[in-house]
């Protein structure tokens, strides 16, 4: 797995306090809760953690829980030996094998399904894996990093999220507040992403104005830093070689309070080939939703009135 520099960038207190959480809990393995809203940051958190600790030259495998149906997920994380089931031809190792020696980030944590809980306790407890479809145990030293974006305790008390498997993955808990209760980090994070995305095709565009910053200031920001940084990325598409600094005739209509474009119709193929255009119709829904939720796929995908499953296959 390629590993993606993390960056935690903001100098608010709660950044701050971040900071010296993840310096702390790298020096140990001690198991790390990471709850927040979409777009928080929950990911660079883990991936910090990992870099920060002795582990940091062992492999960091993330899953994300939400993303795989039923049926794989357990063979995802515990993996699967040949012949375990049909279209198993090669045996597997699962992500906690994959992650041995290393960090396994089990994002969205509480959407694992009652009975795979039981199995991942199991495994959490004695440190030992099974594959489906094996009839051995395997010792495996993976560190684990759970994060979710639903309130954890919420979900215990709801039933989703067993309390004892809470408790074993909430040694400490980091929890990162939505980008509008620290506003202050919004300087420092639309320099960090200009000089990300401007440096190569907008040198000279490495600052914001007073009205676009005060714009920005003003805003919710429901996709928190994710949406922030595509703000970014769409306003060093559209300003022009000269713009010395970001105007809000930069900034999307959600932020400027303008009106959003309609969607399009889709144009007639020449071919008529209907496949092809439900392919770029569904395409464009998907994007709308996306945009519309922030980049929330659960919201998008209840918005669309499909499975998330479906709407990562369009993705
Ligand atoms: N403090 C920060 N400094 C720099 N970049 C950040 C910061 N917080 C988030 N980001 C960036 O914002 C994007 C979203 O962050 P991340 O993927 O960690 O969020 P998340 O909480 O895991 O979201 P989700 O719940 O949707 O999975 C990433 O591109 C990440 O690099
Ligand atoms: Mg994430």
């Amino acid at each position: 797995m390629v590993m993606k520099t993390a960056h935690l960038v903001g100098d608010s207190p709660t950044i701050r306090r971040t900071w010296k959480l993840i310096l702390q809990v790298a020096q140990t393995d001690v198991r790390v809760l990471v709850t927040g809203e979409s777009g928080t940051g929950k990911e660079v958190v883990a991936r910090l953690i990992h870099c920060n600790s002795l582990r940091a030259s062992r492999p960091f495998v993330a899953i994300n829980c939400a993303a795989l149906t039923e049926g794989v997920v357990e063979s995802e994380l515990f993996g699967h030996e040949r012949g375990a089931f049909t279209g198993a031809l090669f045996a597997r190792p699962g992500c906690f094998e994959q992650a041995h020696t290393g960090t396994l980030l089990l994002d969205e944590v509480t959407e694992i399904r009652p009975h795979i809980q039981a199995k991942l306790l199991r495994v959490l407890q004695e440190s030992r894996v099974r594959r489906v479809g094996g009839s051995t145990d395997r010792e495996v030293d993976t560190r684990v990093i759970a994060a979710s974006n639903r309130n954890a305790k919420l979900a215990v008390s709801s039933d989703i999220l067993r309390e004892d498997l809470y408790y074993r993955l909430r040694v400490v808990e980091i929890e990162l507040p939505p980008l509008r209760e620290r506003k202050e980090d919004i300087p420092a994070l639309v320099v960090h992403f200009l000089s990300v995305f401007a440096r190569t095709v907008r040198p000279n565009l490495h600052h914001i104005g007073p009205a676009a910053l005060e714009l920005m200031t003003a805003y919710d920001w429901p996709g928190n830093v994710r949406e922030l940084e595509n703000v970014i990325m769409r306003a060093v598409v559209l300003a022009s070689p000269d713009d010395s600094e970001l105007l809000p005739h930069h900034l999307p209509p959600e932020l400027t309070g303008d009106e959003a474009p309609e969607l399009e119709m889709v144009p007639l193929e020449s071919n008529l080939d209907l496949t092809a255009a439900m392919r770029r119709l569904r395409k464009f829904y998907a994007a709308e939703a996306l945009r519309r939720t922030h980049g929330s796929k659960v919201e998008a995908a209840r918005l669309l009135g499909i499975s998330r499953r479906a709407l990562y296959d369009i993705l």
